[in-house]
C-alpha cells in the first residue's frame, strides 16, 4: 500500500498527456536511473546480504528500459539527453551522510520514487485506454513490478533498522507532500 501523503497536481497528468513523446524519453532514463539506483544500494555494507536481490531489481529496470527503447524506435521518438528532475533531487538532496544513515535515508528515496511511478503509471493505464491502447497496456503492465520495488525499499531499510526507518519515512513523506505540489513546467514523469 502506498503511504503518500498528497496526490500529485491535477495538471501533472494533463501535461504529461499532451507531450507523450518527450515523456516516453524521460521515462527511458528513469528506468536506466532506477537501474543504477539498485546497483549503487551494493555498496552498503548493510545491504551486501541483498546484493542478489539487488541486482535482479536493476536487471528488471533493465528490462524495463528496453521494453521504453523499443517503443520509442517503433514510435519513431528518437532517444534524447535527460533532464534532471526537481523532486527528485530534492528527495536525495536530504540524505544523511553517515553509515547508517545515508542507507536507510537511500532506500527511504528508492521507495518513494518507485511508490510514486507505479502510482503514475497506474492513472497514465487510466487515462490512456481509449486513446492510446497500446500505451495503456505497457504502462499496466509495469505497476506491479514498481510497487514491489517500493515495498522491497522500505523492507530491507525496515530490517537494517526499523525504529529509524519509520521515523525517516515520516520526515520523507511529509517532504515530498511539500515537493509534489511544486509545478514542474517541463513534461516529466517525477
Ligand atoms: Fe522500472
Ligand atoms: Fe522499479
Amino acid at each position: 500500500m502506498l503511504l503518500f501523503r498528497a496526490k500529485p497536481p491535477a495538471d501533472w497528468l494533463d501535461t504529461v498527456l499532451a507531450n507523450l513523446p518527450a515523456v516516453l524519453v524521460d521515462h527511458a532514463h528513469l528506468e536506466r536511473k532506477a537501474a543504477t539506483s539498485a546497483i549503487n544500494l551494493e555498496k552498503y555494507h548493510d545491504l551486501f546480504p541483498r546484493v542478489d536481490e539487488l541486482n535482479a531489481i536493476a536487471i528488471e529496470e533493465l528490462q524495463h528500459f528496453q521494453l521504453v527503447l523499443a517503443l520509442l524506435r517503433r514510435r519513431g521518438i528518437p532517444f534524447t539527453q535527460p533532464r534532471p528532475s526537481p523532486w527528485i533531487s530534492s528527495l536525495m538532496h536530504a540524505v544523511r551522510k553517515g553509515v547508517r544513515h545515508q542507507v536507510i535515508d537511500h532506500l527511504i528515496c528508492g521507495a518513494l520514487i518507485e511508490g510514486r511511478s507505479c502510482e503514475k503509471f497506474q492513472w497514465l493505464a487510466e487515462a490512456l485506454k481509449e486513446r492510446d491502447p497500446e500505451l495503456a497496456t505497457f504502462y499496466g503492465g509495469l505497476v506491479e513490478s514498481e510497487g514491489n520495488h517500493y515495498a522491497t525499499y522500505l523492507l530491507m531499510a525496515r530490517e537494517i533498522d526499523r525504529e529509524e526507518t519509520d521515523r525517516r519515512l515520516d520526515f520523507y513523506l511529509d517532504l515530498d507532500a511539500q515537493l509534489i505540489r511544486i509545478p514542474n513546467p517541463h513534461p516529466m514523469l517525477h
